[in-house]
């Protein structure tokens, strides 16, 4: 049994320790905010935050999870500065990129509130999105935090 807190509350899992934490969120949890996209850890479309750093759920392993504070796109507040300014700056076309967008960017506005664009650039390094170009995620990012 694994025990952690997911967006706040406790939740166990009984699944085995190397089902991955994608699997358990989406199928046991049925939260569906986290995408399977390259399923290796190379789109960023499943990212989520344990202990607030953002993670590539398809890669972690729920027995690492023990006592972990996952947060998921669902976790997010609903009308956040970040939300409004994905919306306002048009930064979400087909949306299986988004949640790890958004995650990643909250990622980066814990650690930097007034980022750089290099900064936003790096701190978004890890996701990939094939609709919209960057920029405006970019833009929306800067918004958030100015
Ligand atoms: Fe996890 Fe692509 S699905 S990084
Ligand atoms: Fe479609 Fe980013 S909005 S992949």
């Amino acid at each position: 049994m694994t025990t952690m807190r997911i967006n706040g509350r406790a939740f166990q899992s009984s699944s085995a320790p190397n089902t991955r934490l994608l699997d358990v969120l989406r199928n046991e949890c049925d939260l569906k905010g986290a995408k399977e996209g390259c399923g290796e850890g190379e789109c960023g479309a499943c990212a989520v935050l344990v202990n607030g750093k953002l993670v590539n759920s398809c890669l972690v392993p729920l027995g690492q999870m023990e006592q972990a504070e996952i947060t998921t796109v669902e976790g997010l507040p609903e009308d956040s500065a970040l939300a409004r300014a994905f919306v306002h700056c048009g930064a979400t076309q087909c949306g299986i990129c988004t949640p790890g967008m958004m995650l990643a960017a909250t990622a980066l506005l814990a650690e930097h509130a007034n980022p750089t664009l290099e900064e936003i650039r790096w701190g978004l390094s890890g996701n990939l999105c094939r609709c919209t170009g960057y920029g405006r995620i970019y833009a929306a990012i800067a918004q958030a935090a100015g």
